[in-house]
């Protein structure tokens, strides 16, 4: 019988999550090429009336006046909070925490400029050498994203992204120049940052302007198949440079509750499941499920697919799943199930949840839920890689009193012990911008995550000076007392 467990395991991996594209800065130094994200132009995040106005989509036009005239606009991700030069003083405030872990994701564009060279870029594999050095150090094991929502802009310029099946070969030439090197500092992989967030925002997840297609929902699935690939053709290849790489899949795990007891409304909730966890059933099962591909019947979605991709889809399947878990939805039955499945922003709100200030339901029974579905689902180890609340905070004589981040991230923690308790298996904990950083939907440096304050506003004011908060002393804690003291 399966030993019911108490309490987190003894190596549990605690730690805090990151991507270059919304730390590094330096957005043109050692040799880095333009990419995606440098082109994410700060909008007003209040403007339209919404709290959320979303800057991951850029259209064709965009692109031209960014890369015309760049001194018009501002950028927040082409400065992050310039870990580029500061991430000595970075590592050394996670290693005070005790953290075990550092997620981080390395930038393409750092290492292929523009994706097309036939060497990888020396400062850049350099860089990155120095950072797991660092880390390596004070004992803190990397987690490693390959592709965290960029890639060099010249993919997109000339193929419109991972439209194209050129992206894959240009993708296993960096998997594999970044796995050779750092076979030897690097156990613990993670190929696409959530894969299934291309149905949200093409351009962020897949490079692609979206005025340049005719049917975005295809061609957000064409654009998976294409990662798909990519991903399993990675890890098959990972397999044979070093036979201690573990690899993850990795969703954005939006569990979505039926909005009342109709059968209906029950039946769309599943529906709405299956789209969000179609991404981890390719991934860890190796082939396309059937509900989805009468999904893709019924809704005229054809993916253009070459003989031998379901071997190839077969022979790279993941390790481990992780994911980020934010929040919890609400599904009616709808006639077309396209208006609700797989958005960030879900039209039914769920009066039983609290919101964030940028509306998004707080629900930490909704981990618990989600840790236990997938657990059974895939029997393989999770990791929730992202997890945290986006809140403005408020300096007060040098000290910022964030309790309620702390009370959002005790609960969560509480609901994923009850989920090892159940019996789930879970490898580690890596909350969300565990230092300040820029915000990927809105761009905004003013939602913060951290239990590092950064000091910077959403125009790069600032002295960038790092500030410990009080959730910083209290995760401290929860991780010495291996998760013990939630108080
Ligand atoms: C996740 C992304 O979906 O959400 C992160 O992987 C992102 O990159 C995080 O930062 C939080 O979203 P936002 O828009 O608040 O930064």
């Amino acid at each position: 019988m399966h030993k019911v467990r108490t309490e987190f395991p003894k190596n549990f991996l605690w730690g805090g999550a990151t991507a270059a594209n919304q730390i590094e800065g330096a957005y043109l130094e050692g040799g880095k090429g333009l990419s995606t994200s440098d082109m994410a132009a700060y909008k007003d995040p209040y403007g339209e009336g919404r709290v959320n106005n979303f800057t991951f989509n850029v259209s064709s036009e965009e692109l031209e006046k960014y890369l015309l005239n760049p001194e018009k606009y501002n950028f927040p991700k082409r400065r992050g909070i310039d870990f580029y030069h500061r991430y000595k003083e970075d590592i050394r405030l996670f290693a005070e925490m005790g953290f075990k872990v550092f997620r981080l994701s390395i930038s393409w564009a750092r290492i292929f400029p523009t994706g097309l060279e036939d060497e990888p870029n020396e400062e850049g594999l350099k860089f990155y050498d120095d950072v797991f050095d660092e880390l390596k150090k004070y004992n803190i094991e990397p987690l490693v994203t390959m592709s965290h929502y960029e890639m060099p802009i010249e993919l997109t310029k000339r193929y419109n992204g991972w439209m194209s099946r050129e992206l894959i070969p240009l993708f296993i030439k960096y998997t594999t120049a970044i796995m050779e090197r750092y076979k030897d500092k690097v156990k613990y992989w993670i190929p696409f940052n959530e894969m299934n967030m291309n149905l949200n925002s093409i351009y962020t997840g897949a490079g692609v302007l979206e005025d340049k297609v005719t049917n975005v929902i295809q061609a957000a699935y064409q654009t998976s198949h294409h990662q798909f690939l990519a991903q399993a053709m990675t890890i098959s290849n990972g397999r044979k440079i070093s036979k201690d790489f573990k690899f993850g899949c990795m969703i954005n795990a939006i569990e979505s509750y039926a909005a009342t007891s109709k059968p209906e409304d029950q039946l769309a909730s599943l529906k709405a499941g299956q789209i969000n966890l179609f991404y981890p059933d390719v991934q860890v099962r190796g082939y396309y499920p059937s509900y989805m591909i009468r999904y893709f019947k019924e809704n005229n979605i054809n993916i253009v697919q070459q003989e031998g991709d379901n071997e190839i889809l077969k022979n790279g399947t993941s390790d481990y799943v992780a994911f980020s878990y934010y929040m919890t939805h609400m599904t009616e039955h709808r006639e077309d199930m396209r208006d609700i499945a797989g958005r960030l922003d879900s039209p039914l709100k769920n009066p039983n949840l609290e919101i964030s200030e940028w509306d998004w339901p707080i629900d930490p029974i909704g981990f618990r839920i989600v840790l236990n579905k997938l657990y059974d689902r895939y029997q393989i180890p999770l990791w929730p890689v992202e997890n945290g609340l986006g809140a403005h905070d408020k300096v007060v004589d040098g000290k910022i009193h964030d309790d309620y981040r702390i009370d959002y991230l005790r609960k969560h923690i509480s609901a994923m012990a009850d989920a090892i308790e159940d019996g789930v298996e879970i490898i580690g904990y890596t909350t969300w911008g565990c230092i300040d950083l820029v915000s990927c939907g809105t761009s905004q440096m003013s939602k913060r995550y951290g239990f590092i304050y950064v000091d910077q506003d959403d125009h790069g004011n600032g002295t960038l000076d790092r500030i410990r908060k009080d959730s910083f002393y209290w995760y401290k804690k929860v991780i010495e007392s291996n998760g013990e003291k939630l108080i």
